[in-house]
């Protein structure tokens, strides 16, 4: 085996074992500050998006944010408050705002959410991203609902 072979299979073994590690999350494309293309193509269900945001195991939007929820008895004040986030903003801004809200801030405390966590995660978490595609439409789908 010549010297190129070796090295070509070694690239080859971590070329595919990248594309395993994130074969949970999709692709997208950033312009400018929004990603304008749905990550799935399938429209978000502002019903589930709401008990997304609400879920302390999901979003959990709620620790820092508030939002017109008044049946949730805590709403964080760390965050800018939502109600009327819909009018603010495109779902292509809110896309990239949850898929990765650091790529605006370096320093935001925000969770990136559908962003792949490659390095210094425990290994069942490698690859994988808080929220799945379709969980960040459906949330997009229910904020964009939140009109001033
Ligand atoms: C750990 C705290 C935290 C959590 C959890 C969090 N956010 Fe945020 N979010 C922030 C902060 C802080 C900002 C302000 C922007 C910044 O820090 O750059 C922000 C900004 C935003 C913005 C931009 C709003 C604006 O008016 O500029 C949106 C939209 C947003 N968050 C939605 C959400 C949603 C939806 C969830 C739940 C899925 C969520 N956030 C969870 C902390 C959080």
């Amino acid at each position: 085996m010549s010297y190129r072979l070796i090295l070509g299979a070694i690239v080859g073994v971590a070329v595919f074992s990248s594309l395993l590690a994130s074969s949970n999350a999709h692709d997208y494309i950033v312009v400018d500050d929004t990603i304008p293309v749905s990550l799935t193509g399938v429209p978000g269900d502002p019903v589930k998006g709401k008990k997304l945001s609400v879920n302390r195991k999901k979003g959990n939007c709620l620790a820092c944010h508030a939002m017109p929820i008044p049946e949730q008895q805590f709403h964080g004040e760390v965050g800018p408050d939502l109600s009327g986030v819909g009018s603010r903003m495109t779902q292509a801004e809110l896309r990239l705002r949850l898929v990765n809200s650091k790529a605006l801030n370096p320093d935001t405390i925000m969770p990136a959410f559908h962003k792949v966590a490659l390095n210094r995660v425990l290994k069942k978490f490698k690859g994988k991203t808080i929220l799945g595609a379709q969980e960040i439409e459906d949330i997009i789908a229910y904020i964009s609902t939140l009109k001033s």
